[in-house]
């Protein structure tokens, strides 16, 4: 193979509003085709864990269900993006979420050759997702995730994968909150979608069927990419 003809590692995008399923479909397409999940919303999360000056200022905004600062998302993304794993091709979970974060997201692969391969949109209703949200916990120990109503552990209070008993919840997961993440999702980040469709490398899915039939749909659209 020529070097112009070597393939560079794919880059896949999940957009969908907060409760899509893009976390949990990421999570699946790590383990099924070995690309890398990036989620900004985890990496945001690492921040304000750390207590670092952008994970301060990041803090106030998730609390409010509003998008944090197109300046510190990109700084924590680039930073990831220069990690080695990330050569193995990734799937990005809830980023770009406005139209700067997405021509800063060309110029960025533009660096390394890469480019964006398949946007998927998660097509859900509004309303359900209020409930997938305000019902999800994790586990502490591994972050496996479960619902209150659609999974919960087969013993209770003792994690399925890892036999940990403690669990969280995020700060964001109320209804209250969850109502100005949709707010926020479709003024600033569903526009993405004519944005993309017209580069031609939008797909759809239906993300109101069961967990596994998503992920079989996802599953047959990444093959294409990853093929
Ligand atoms: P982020 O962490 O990205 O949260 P989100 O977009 O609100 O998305 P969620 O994690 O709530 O939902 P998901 O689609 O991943 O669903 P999941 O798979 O977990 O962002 C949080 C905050 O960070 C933002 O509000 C913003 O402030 C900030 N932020 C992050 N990125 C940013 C960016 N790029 N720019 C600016 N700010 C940014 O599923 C949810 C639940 O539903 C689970 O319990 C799951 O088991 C269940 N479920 C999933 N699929 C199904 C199904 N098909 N049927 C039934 N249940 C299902």
């Amino acid at each position: 193979m020529t070097a112009s003809a070597q393939k560079t590692a794919p880059v896949l995008i999940l957009l969908g509003p907060p409760g899509a399923g893009k976390g949990t479909q990421a999570r699946m397409l790590e383990e099924g085709f070995g690309l890398v999940q990036l989620s900004t919303g985890d990496l945001l999360r690492a921040a304000v864990a750390a207590g670092t000056a952008a994970g301060r200022q990041a803090d106030a905004v998730m609390k409010s269900g509003g998008l944090v600062s197109d300046e510190i998302v990109l700084a924590i993304l680039k930073d990831r993006l220069a990690d080695p794993d990330t050569a193995r091709g990734v799937i990005l979970d809830g980023f770009p979420r406005t139209a700067e974060q997405a021509e800063a997201l060309d110029g960025l692969l533009a660096g390394t050759g890469q480019r964006v391969n398949s946007v998927i949109s998660l097509d859900v209703e509004d309303e359900p997702m209020i409930a997938r949200v305000a019902g999800r916990y994790t586990c502490a120990n591994c972050g496996e995730g479960y619902h209150d109503l659609f999974k919960q552990p087969a013993t209770a209070d003792v994690c399925d994968k890892c036999g940990g008993a403690e669990f969280k919840r995020r700060a964001d997961d109320n209804a209250e909150t969850a109502g100005a993440r949709l707010a926020a999702y479709h003024a600033q980040t569903a526009p993405l979608i004519t944005y993309y469709e017209a580069r031609g490398v939008l797909k759809r899915a239906d993300a109101m069927a069961d967990i596994a039939s998503v992920a079989g749909a996802l599953a047959a659209i990444v093959r294409q990419v990853t093929d």
